[in-house]
């Protein structure tokens, strides 16, 4: 039987994303030590990129459920000195339970799943970052309740995290108004598949005229350090700040997947403000995981 993956949000259905979700609340309520559905399996963590809350959280994860995580970067594997993706797939997948990789190139991930006998998750691309939404949703729905019908504002770069939440549109059924600067905009075949769900706005105020939530990222990701000053410019019309806060609803939330450059994408006053939930966000990383987990290799 071919393994499922999690390399995209469309990789689940809707309805397998929303018991998801549910079951990451519930996990997060009734904390139990003695559960511990992954005893004996080992998850492969392969690192090409930076990252605190991806590792974290998935080594935690695994260890609270019994189970083994391995930490490991190219530098010290044969993936750094060109071994097949392909060959790497079926060697890794042959001792291990479940795969994650944070890579740059998206086809990596993909190719990985074809040839990988386990699941293969998707910790980060260029292209896209699913973990992440699966924590987003869950604060969301912790919060507010579910996010279907409502708007979400995402304001800045087109980058991978725009990427998921066009996704996240789709399969959670809510509304999602971009601002951001024209040479910036997001891949236009994940626009184009998205349908209505998506519309573009012309400055972050329009686009978060009405919205019930309000999400930025970094404006230079990982891999773009190089552009950072340029980048600044292009973005400078770009932040969330509490002029942006105030065309949302009085009781719209402020997320942000981290790291955050305050004064950058975000102003101080938003982020460590009243409305910003980005520390249960990241929280969430670790219950949304651990339900992503036992879904994928738990039975
Ligand atoms: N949000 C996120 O993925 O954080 P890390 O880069 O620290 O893993
Ligand atoms: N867009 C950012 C997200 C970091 C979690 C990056 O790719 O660096």
């Amino acid at each position: 039987m071919q393994p499922r993956h999690f390399t995209s949000l469309l990789d689940l259905s809707s309805a397998e994303l929303r018991a998801l979700i549910h079951r990451a609340i519930a996990l997060k309520q009734h904390r139990d030590p003695d559960y511990q559905p992954l005893k004996g399996k080992v998850l492969a963590m392969i690192f090409e990129k930076s990252s605190t809350r991806t590792r974290i959280s998935f080594e935690a994860g695994m260890a609270q459920f019994g189970g083994t995580a391995l930490f490991l970067s190219p530098r010290d594997t044969q993936l750094g000195r060109g071994e097949p993706l392909e060959d790497s797939a079926r060697v890794i997948s042959s001792m291990v339970d479940c795969i994650m990789l944070r890579t740059h190139k998206h086809e990596t991930v993909t190719t990985f799943a074809q040839y990988s006998r386990v699941p293969v998750i998707n910790g980060l691309t260029d292209l896209k970052h699913p973990c992440q939404l699966l924590a987003d949703m869950q604060t969301y729905f912790e919060q507010r309740g579910d996010i279907a019908g409502k708007t979400v504002t995402w304001i800045g770069d087109g980058n991978n995290m725009c990427h998921s939440y066009i996704n996240a549109a789709r399969q959670f059924d809510f509304q999602l108004h971009i601002a951001c600067p024209f040479d910036y905009r997001p891949n236009q075949a994940i626009v184009d598949a998205a349908g209505q769900r998506v519309a573009f706005f012309e400055s972050p105020e329009l686009a978060a005229a009405g919205a019930d939530l309000v999400v930025t990222d970094v404006w230079a990701s990982m891999g773009q350090e190089e552009e950072q000053k340029h980048r600044e410019v292009a973005f400078r019309d770009f932040q969330v700040n509490a002029d942006v806060m105030a065309a949302a609803h009085a009781d719209a939330l402020f997320m942000h997947c981290l790291p955050a450059h305050r004064g950058e994408e975000v102003s101080a006053e938003v982020i460590d403000g009243p409305q910003s939930v980005v520390f249960q966000e990241a929280e969430n990383r670790l219950h949304a995981q651990k339900a992503l987990l036992e879904f994928l290799i738990g039975r």
